[in-house]
């Protein structure tokens, strides 16, 4: 997306269309010029709701007020509307919140998100594209704006709305065609570009390094795992960064359930429970080209879970890296075993100060807070309403779900340190994350979040700013935690 500021009015700017925000239903405003033809076509002005007027290439959309969450939906909402007419470049004005310029990054965002298409797979490509956005610092409220301020925030908003849509490219890609090693390219790739170091660890060295649960899950796949570690240090400051951030990711290529199989229907969509670690990927292309001035890791388990002669079963024991035994009772709760191992790798090679993990877990998250909203378990309160509060400001849905010792009891096994399901079949998101909690060590307990996105990660609508498919879950709300540590570092 090609996105220009300009301190000329709206009516200076040549475009295709011009999108204008009806706010709080005021059709009196001096931006809305049609109030009659409005009416006439039945526009009440709600949220997200367009009307275009195609003789005046004029696009109205309601926002009920100037929050940032409403103005990003409006704006994708806008984009999703113009998909399938001629229209390539739009103008807006400025809009802030009494003059707070996040509602401009969440406008942007909003724009760039809504206009994402996954469109690799289709023989005709939609040629009529959104392309070019001018925005004019002509503002709503006739605030005066710093375009410096401005253009920071637009800035932003299109790395980080970028990579949010490249990590829904990752999660839409089928499985033939993405796979373990693809991942681990794709995470070179962002190195390359960004500067970012990166290491791909292969099964020789996951041997070696003892991560028997990952391999095992990866045994009976004709594609090899691998984990992934990119690092980011600063490169602008001189100063060493204060904070220290490990970000952990499930990415299972393909989970096909393993031997204790998923039924049909469950199985299509699979392809997104790499949704964690390509969402840890966008996080560290973002956090690289922001360059924020702390230190990230970014661990992704790459592993596909399938069936076959050599594929692990249930009642095998299987030894995590840290020495824990777990009874396997089923197959298709392979994501905790994967992430045991990971989690241990990324706290021996890193001592951080926070630590976050990211994963499609469970259906059980799902079933319990629903499609759009990401499930946060830990230890920490704090920790947990960091993320929470996090990203609600981002755009994104989360809810705290807590921990306790009733449930904690029920994974626990005869025969060994652990079972890797649980007795019962209910709080099946908390009793995952209590499992995870046991590869946590000591130093780490009070800085580990986890985040079950199996809900918001792939949803088969449109929701939102979100496409059919992929939607970057986690990307945005990351991105927004790491920054905001960043200032506090900085200070
Ligand atoms: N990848 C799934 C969880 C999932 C389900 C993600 C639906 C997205 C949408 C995970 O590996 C899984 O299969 N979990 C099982 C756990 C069960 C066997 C204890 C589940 O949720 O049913
Ligand atoms: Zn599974
Ligand atoms: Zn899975």
């Amino acid at each position: 997306m090609n996105l220009e500021l300009t301190i000329a009015k709206t009516n200076e700017i040549k475009s295709d269309i011009e999108v204008i925000f009806v706010i709080d239903n005021n059709l009196k405003h001096h931006f809305v010029q049609d109030k009659k033809l409005l009416k006439k076509s039945g526009f009440s002005s709600s949220q997200d709701e367009t009307c275009l007027l195609v003789s005046k290439n004029r696009l109205y959309v309601g926002v009920s007020t100037l929050e940032s969450k409403n103005l990003r939906t409006a704006a994708a909402s806008a984009c999703k509307t113009l998909l399938g007419t001629k229209y390539k470049s739009i103008k807006v004005a400025s809009y802030t919140n009494k003059g707070c310029t996040y509602a401009m990054r969440a406008m942007v965002e909003g724009f760039i998100l809504g206009a994402y298409r996954f469109e690799n797979y289709k023989s005709k490509k939609n040629e009529s594209k959104i392309t070019h956005i001018s925005i004019s610092l002509e503002e709503y409220n006739n605030v005066t704006l710093d375009i410096e301020k401005i253009s920071q925030q637009v800035h932003k908003a299109q790395i980080i709305a970028d990579a949010t849509n490249f990590t829904r490219d990752i999660v839409n890609t089928p499985p033939e065609d993405c796979y373990p090693d693809v991942m681990a390219s794709i995470a070179e790739n962002i190195a390359k570009d960004t500067g970012l170091d990166c290491h791909i660890l292969k099964p020789k060295k996951l041997k070696k390094e003892k991560m028997e649960t990952l391999l095992a899950v990866a045994r009976a796949s004709r594609h090899a795992p691998r984990v992934i570690h990119l690092v980011h240090k600063p490169k602008n400051t001189k100063q060493k960064p204060t904070k220290v951030v490990t970000l952990v990711g499930k990415g299972l290529t393909y989970d096909s359930g393993g031997l204790s199989l998923k039924p049909a229907d469950f199985m299509v969509n699979m392809k997104s429970d790499k949704g964690g670690g390509s969402a840890v990927l966008g996080i560290m292309k973002a956090v690289a080209e922001l360059d924020l001035p702390i230190e990230v890791h970014g661990f992704v388990g790459a592993v596909e879970n399938m069936i076959g002669g050599d594929a692990y079963k249930p009642d095998d024991v299987l030894v995590a890296k840290n020495g824990k035994t777990i009874e396997i009772r089923n197959t298709d709760a392979e994501g905790r075993l994967v992430l045991a191992d990971v989690l241990c790798y990324a706290q021996q090679e890193v001592k951080s100060d926070y630590l976050f993990d990211f994963a499609t877990l469970t259906g059980a998250s799902v079933v319990a807070v629903g499609h759009y909203t990401s499930s946060i378990m830990g230890h920490n309160k704090e920790v947990q309403n960091l993320v929470v509060n996090e990203a609600h400001h981002a755009g994104e849905l989360a809810t705290a779900l807590d921990f306790n010792p009733y449930l904690k009891k029920t994974i626990k096994s005869e025969i060994a340190d652990i079972c890797n399901i649980s007795n019962t079949r209910y709080g099946g998101a908390i009793t995952a994350g209590q499992f995870l909690s046991e590869f946590v060590d000591k130093k780490h307990t009070e800085k580990w979040a986890h985040i079950d996105i199996a809900g918001p990660a792939f949803v088969e609508h449109a929701w939102g700013e979100n496409p059919h498919g992929a939607s970057g879950a986690g990307v945005r709300m990351m991105v927004k935690l790491l920054e905001n540590l960043s200032k506090k570092s900085a200070k």
